[in-house]
């Protein structure tokens, strides 16, 4: 798999890829993750990106002539199945989503920025957007690397082990359960003692109604979706 992301403030969307598991990903050729700075498509000498809104308001607007040179940069070195856009209007990001883009080949991810990018780009080039949250972000930065973060993992052999990915919360629509780890009691805080009896089947059942509970309680809106 490949992720291409635009942006230009690349510095912000780097520093994800080089650590921890989503390094290792790359490392281990399991995915390809490249930066491209937006300021190299214009022709502007002062590599400008941005114009004010026609119509007046405040906030800059991402041209569209860089977007689109270094879309069409590209594309003609690779097909892309999807170029999304990384904006709060777009429909929110979540678990099936990340499943379903894990099975594509080349993604390429538009960061916004400022008060967004020309509207010609989103009809005219743009497959879909997505959402991170009902919130607004300064830019699209941190929404791509959520998004890729959220798709890499799931490649098989990112995690070492691989169950672990399926265990998620969110991957079967229920939280995930509680874990602990050593030592077995602290200031007389105990582990639950199923977790120590070696019993699997016991284990597992205990897990799944924890799951169930926890969902309840804390995202009862999954259980509804199910
Ligand atoms: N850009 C700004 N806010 C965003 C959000 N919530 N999700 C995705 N991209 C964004």
């Amino acid at each position: 798999m490949r992720i291409d992301i635009v942006t230009c403030l690349p510095k912000l969307v780097e520093s994800p890829f080089s650590d921890s598991i989503l390094k290792r990903a790359q490392n281990k050729g399991l995915v390809e993750v490249v930066v491209h700075d937006l300021r190299k498509y214009s022709t502007d000498k002062h590599h400008k990106v941005d114009d004010y809104a026609y119509g007046g308001g405040a906030g800059m607007v991402l041209m569209i002539e860089p977007l689109v040179n270094c879309i069409r940069d590209l594309q003609s070195q690779r097909d892309y199945d999807e170029i999304i856009y990384t904006s709060p209007d777009g429909p929110r990001f979540n678990q099936s989503m990340a499943n379903e883009l894990v099975l594509k080949g080349n993604l390429m991810i538009i960061c916004g920025h400022y008060k967004g990018i020309d509207e010609r780009v989103r009809t005219h080039f743009i497959s879909r957007e997505i959402s991170i949250g009902d919130y607004v972000l300064s830019g699209g930065e941190l929404a791509a690397a959520v998004i890729s973060d959220a798709v890499i993992r799931l490649i098989p052999g990112v995690l070492s082990d691989e169950t672990s990915a399926l265990t998620d919360s969110f991957q079967d629509g229920l939280v995930a359960p509680p874990v602990y780890t050593r030592p077995a009691e602290f200031e007389g805080l105990k582990v639950p003692y199923v977790l120590l009896s070696g019993h699997e089947a016991n284990i597992e059942k205990w897990r799944f109604e924890q799951s169930v509970e926890r969902t309840k309680e804390r995202r009862p809106d999954n259980l509804e979706e199910r």
